[in-house]
């Protein structure tokens, strides 16, 4: 069992606190910040002032006219302000009051002309500053020894008085070590205890924490003197480590738990194990709080006693000051940290309360759930509606800045002429709303593309093209057109179309709408005829006996004639003509199956392949003699024949079944063929057919 104590007075002093205040309240105001020098010895609140546009400058020749130059509570000598005052720079003095307060003490006792003697570190930039307000006649000493050597050599030397001073985080039981070997109560030697009480509260914390603690933890930077301070009054009390940051305590957990099982080895009373806290006047509390987590991970214990009053308020204001402040109507960012069911979504805006989006304000397609649109992490644009600070909460909006960014590209589209793609939600008394990031675009019926008495509900939930055609800014309401995209698209095609297109030149394209002489298929944009006599081989009596609307047809371009527009196409390949390639297959005297097509009062027409039909007379249907020919053959039958004759000029075929009877009834055959092959009997049948 381990029990964590934090000393009372422990992290940011008040003259550190103030110092980077001032520097966040510049930034804040918009002001380009260089600080002389680290602001303070903690290193990730140095990285977070230079990510927020402040730097780091070591001297005043180094600052731009356009920036203001901080003074750190370390302060300056009179040297660096003249050298400010004389490039007529800005600057904010950040000086600690308690250090201004020793400038002002050297200052007045040298101007008396007395010896200035300066108990502290003569490297550190406080003392350097002190020294800097002195004149000529001034000493800086590390403790009473050297004091001793000086007081010494001053009395035999020169009748100048002495006045003394402390850097204010000098150690103060050295202080008071110095102050024995003075000799008491000297007319000569006036003594200023400028230690700081900050600094010396801390100490005295520090020394009566660790005189009853078993191990001690002193946090602040390696550089800063105060905290180098609290870790040698610790460390004469119990074994101590300094770090500079609390993830180093990992490396040490090994280090820590050997220390801590050897004073509990030592204790014979079977008190709990004590660790002690403290942190130099650099550290922020939320550092202090990262040690209390960390030890307590490592020593498996909850048990941390309550810190200060003091060090609890320096805490919230940290955590408050790290926390944005949001107001009604302001744009911010939002990280989504979870999705409630159905309804709302969390989201982390960088401020002390929580982010709330409703369904409503997420999105204005109610179809749409939370989680079809955003998963946890996904950074949203969001505009505060309501801060609620009685219940800790912001209602947030997403949908508001779709809206806002969404008119703003309406607005921009309108004056650019662009085409915009959205989605259309609804169809409405006369016309269409589409959705178009986020903003409700309506379409009047006239300009949905579709005919006068189409119904609109067909283009609900379909994706469209449109144009902007009227904006009313203050209602926030748009007009688009569909109709004018389609036309424009139209035109161009038209142009391009007639720049290019040339006989011959193939096209797939849909059948778009019929008439009893031909078929319209569209081109890409324009339409073009294909006669009903090029749709087909076969006899057709109108084209939708071969093609429907909507059908997908390859044509090619037959002929063209750019001042009427017409243009007439051709679907029929050569290479297809049944004719043709009846010929190449078939030749007189072939024994064929065929099929009976049509019966007339002077034969019955026979199919022999798609598009060919030839000729059966009356006389060929039988070798004995047939005064109907319904008697021998219908339609539908499949015949054996032979052919007799192809007329290759008028594309006629004349077809036997008598001519495969016998001999005799061939000869008859051949006999009769000279009738069947008049004109005027092919003609009538042909005639006859037809009809
Ligand atoms: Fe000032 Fe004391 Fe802090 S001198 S800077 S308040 S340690």
């Amino acid at each position: 069992m381990a029990v964590i104590e934090t000393a009372k007075s422990a992290g940011f002093c008040f003259g550190v606190d103030r110092a980077v205040k001032l520097v966040y309240e510049a930034l804040e105001h918009g002001k380009r910040v260089a600080t002389l020098g680290p602001i303070i010895h903690n290193d990730s609140v140095v990285a977070d002032l230079l990510q927020r546009g402040a730097r780091i400058i070591s001297n005043v020749s180094e600052a731009s006219p356009d920036e203001t130059i901080v003074i750190r509570s370390h302060g300056v000598g009179k040297a660096v302000y003249e050298q400010l005052n004389s490039l007529g720079l800005s600057y904010i003095d950040a000086t600690c009051p308690f250090v201004a307060r020793i400038h002002k003490i050297v200052a007045e006792q040298s101007a008396l002309g007395h010896e200035i003697l300066i108990a502290g570190d003569a490297t550190h930039p406080e003392v350097e500053g002190i020294v800097g307000h002195c004149s000529e006649n001034c000493t800086v000493f590390h403790d009473k020894d050297e004091l001793k050597c000086l007081i010494d050599r001053k009395f035999e030397k020169s009748k100048k008085m002495l006045a003394i001073v402390a850097q204010t985080t000098y150690n103060k039981l050295l202080w008071e070590d110095c102050i024995k070997v003075l000799p008491p109560e000297h007319p000569d030697i006036l003594v200023f205890d400028t230690i700081c009480s900050a600094t010396g509260a801390r100490q005295s914390d520090a020394d009566a924490l660790s005189r009853q603690s078993d191990l001690m933890i002193v946090a602040g930077g390696r550089h800063s003197s105060n905290t180098v301070k609290l870790y040698d009054v610790c460390r004469r009390n119990c074994p101590t480590w300094h770090i500079a940051e609390p993830e180093e305590l990992l490396g040490l957990s090994d280090t820590l738990r050997a220390a801590a099982a050897d004073a509990l080895a030592a204790k014979t009373d079977g008190s709990p194990l004590r660790i002690g806290i403290t942190a130099g006047a650099s550290t922020p509390a939320h550092i202090i709080k990262e040690v209390q987590t960390h030890m307590s991970g490592i020593f498996d214990t909850d048990n941390i006693i309550p810190e200060s009053d003091e060090f609890r308020a320096a805490f919230e204001e940290e955590l408050d000051k790290s926390f944005r402040k949001i107001r009604t109507g302001e744009r911010v960012i939002g990280i989504v940290e979870s999705i409630s069911g159905n309804n709302e979504v969390m989201v982390d805006v960088g401020a002390k309360q929580t982010g709330i989006v409703t369904l409503s304000e997420l999105t204005s397609d109610s179809s749409k759930k939370p989680s079809d649109l955003v998963k946890v992490g996904d950074e949203l644009n969001l505009i505060v509606i309501k801060v609620n600070d009685a219940d800790g909460t912001v209602q947030l909006s997403k949908r508001r800045v779709d809206e806002l960014v969404g008119f703003e590209n309406i607005l921009k589209a309108k004056e650019e002429g662009t085409v915009l793609e959205g989605t259309v939600q609804s169809a409405v008394k006369g016309g269409l709303v589409v959705n178009s990031d986020g903003v409700r675009v309506f379409i009047p019926a006239s300009q949905s593309g579709l005919g006068r008495d189409a119904d609109l509900n067909t283009l609900v939930k379909q994706d469209v093209r449109f144009v902007i055609i009227d904006v009313n800014e203050q209602r926030r309401r748009a007009v688009g057109s569909i109709r004018q995209v389609q036309k424009t698209e139209r035109d161009a095609a038209k142009a391009k179309f007639w720049e290019t297109a040339k006989e011959g030149d193939v096209f797939t394209g849909e059948v778009k709408s019929l008439t009893s002489y031909g078929a319209f298929v569209d081109l890409g944009g324009i339409d073009g005829m294909v006669h009903v006599s090029e749709l087909s081989w076969a006899r057709i009596h109108q084209p939708s006996d071969v093609v429907s609307v909507g059908d997908t047809l390859e044509v090619y371009i037959k002929a063209l004639n750019p001042e009427t527009g017409r243009i007439s196409l051709g679907h029929r390949r050569a290479e297809d003509n049944p004719w043709v390639k009846f010929t190449e297959n078939f030749h007189v005297d072939d024994v064929v199956e065929a099929t009976i097509v049509s019966t007339t009062s002077f034969g019955a027409f026979a199919r022999i392949t798609d598009g060919v039909d030839g000729l059966i007379h009356i006389s060929q249907l039988s070798d004995k003699r047939v005064t109907n020919v319904k008697d021998v053959v219908n339609v539908g039958d499949v015949v054996t024949v032979k052919i007799t004759e192809i007329d290759t000029e008028k594309k006629r075929i004349s077809l036997s079944i008598r001519a495969l009877l016998d001999t005799e009834s061939e000869e008859a055959a051949e006999e009769s063929d000279e009738v069947v092959y008049s004109d005027e009997n092919a003609e009538a049948a042909e005639e006859t057919a037809e009809a």
